[in-house]
């Protein structure tokens, strides 16, 4: 038996996707926990790429069993979608793939409020998915779960009372056109005949597996700063990706948890807005976004590129109780000669002593460096710890300690042939 969950430590895209389909040859289910749409994570396999949205990365082990939690919010367009394409692409989910029927449903009138919210003054950057004004419909207890489309009656009545309310809205607020209720009406009732077949009582399911002996790897979304609670408020995401919310999200209970493995990439990056310590806006930051192909898996947008943050990592790694880690994209660094690392923040004039992750603070401290001398050298093709450069393992050891995290996994590019195991 063994329960781990797999979280990204920083804001996300760590190569959380290219880690899940690694460790999912040795588990008999992936599920996912919580956000949505919002996530791209990508796999590698010989010269093909997948770009998983939804559904959990062992998808493309086809020993795997895949579960979408009850914490994860479904656009059932984008599932749908999804399905078509690994069809296409020869991968079968029929019988492999599950959702609960606690998850709550993306509607039409999400994906336009999340809009209408990017164009006024408090813009965040999201992906435009629809997924905050999900969730605010999920904690105002006025959601539609994916359990409603078994029920025409029920379903037909709360499209019809939400998008009153929606349209209301949308006419005397925004001043824009009601969104059509017959028509949304229709396309959800269809969307019924084509999901069925996937509904499962989630956490009675997993649950039973775990007495039965299987062995469940529960995959993160995003990353720890982007958590709602413990992330960078207000530009986070609204669900819970810290290892937390893998319990809520998919009725496990904590004291089936045995490891939680934190995805940590050799620097740090960032989509959309919010304070950033580390971020470079020079030409290293330039470097840094095109060796690591730095662009979103989801949205296409160059991602704010900066050094290692070890007071950041730290700060993820007491949150989400980190047993060990896997650093990712460690090669994106072989182009410098010498490389930073954040080991501290100054803030007026003093050194911090814990993360601040109220953005006021967090946008004025100053990262305190040190310098480390690079290895300036091809590590793609190295398929051992022992055959790194010795700088290499230095900067590893480096981060480690100043982050005070353990290091068990290196990846120095995105094929799975192309990670190893740090001892
Ligand atoms: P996720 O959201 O955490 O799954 O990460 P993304 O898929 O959004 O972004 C990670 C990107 O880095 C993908 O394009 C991966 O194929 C790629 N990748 C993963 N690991 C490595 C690595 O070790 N080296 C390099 N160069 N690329 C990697
Ligand atoms: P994966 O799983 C990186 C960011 C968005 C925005 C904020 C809120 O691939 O790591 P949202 O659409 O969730 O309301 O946007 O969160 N964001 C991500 N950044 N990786 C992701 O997912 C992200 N999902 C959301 O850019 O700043
Ligand atoms: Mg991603």
């Amino acid at each position: 038996m063994s329960v781990t969950i797999l979280v990204g430590s920083q804001w996300g895209d760590e190569g959380k996707g290219k880690i899940v389909d690694i460790l999912s040859e040795k588990f008999d289910i992936v599920a996912r926990y919580q956000g949505g749409a919002n996530a791209g994570h990508t796999v590698e396999i010989g010269d093909k790429k997948y770009v998983l949205h939804l559904i959990p990365s062992g998808i493309l082990r086809d020993k795997c069993i895949c579960v979408v939690g009850n914490g994860v919010v479904i656009d059932p367009v984008a599932l749908l979608d999804e399905i078509a394409l690994l069809e296409k692409l020869g991968i079968n989910v029929e019988g492999r793939l599950f959702i609960s029927h606690n998850a709550h449903l993306i509607m039409p009138y999400h994906k336009l409020l999340d809009s209408i919210g990017e164009s006024s003054e408090s813009k965040i950057g999201t992906t435009g998915k629809g997924i905050g004004p999900c969730y605010i419909d999920k904690y105002a207890r006025k959601g539609i779960r994916i359990v409603d489309l078994l029920n025409r009656k029920v379903l037909e009545e709360k499209i019809r009372r939400n998008l009153k309310e929606k349209n209301d809205l949308f006419t005397a607020l925004y001043h824009r056109e009601a969104l059509g209720v017959e028509e949304i009406i229709k396309t959800y009732l269809e969307f019924d005949k084509k999901i069925d077949k996937y509904i499962k009582d989630v956490p009675v399911y997993l649950n039973n597996a775990i007495s039965e002996g299987k062995s469940i790897l529960l995959e993160g979304a995003q990353g720890a700063l982007l958590d709602v609670d413990h992330g960078t408020y207000p530009f986070v995401t609204s669900s819970n990706p810290t290892s937390g919310g893998a319990c809520t999200g998919t009725g496990i209970p904590p004291n089936k948890i045995d490891t939680i493995v934190g995805i940590v990439k050799a620097y740090t990056t960032r989509v959309g807005m919010g304070p950033f310590p580390t971020e470079l806006l020079d030409s290293d930051g330039k470097l840094l976004q095109n060796a690591g192909s730095e662009f979103g898996a989801t949205t296409g947008r160059p991602r704010r590129c900066g050094w290692f943050d070890a007071p950041l990592v730290k700060y993820s790694s007491v949150i989400n109780g980190l047993s060990y880690v896997a650093v990712t994209k460690l090669d994106v660094l072989s182009c410098f000669k010498n490389i930073k690392v954040c080991v501290n923040y100054m803030l007026d004039g003093k050194i911090l002593k814990s993360f601040p992750t109220d953005v006021d603070r967090l946008s004025r401290v100053q990262p305190v460096y040190e310098t480390l001398q690079g290895w300036n050298s091809d590590i793609t093709n190295c398929t051992s710890y022992a055959s790194l450069p010795n700088k290499t393992k230095q900067y590893l050891d480096f981060i480690s300690e100043a982050a005070e995290i353990k290091i068990n996994i290196i990846s120095v590019g995105p094929k799975r042939a192309q990670t190893f195991s740090a001892m």
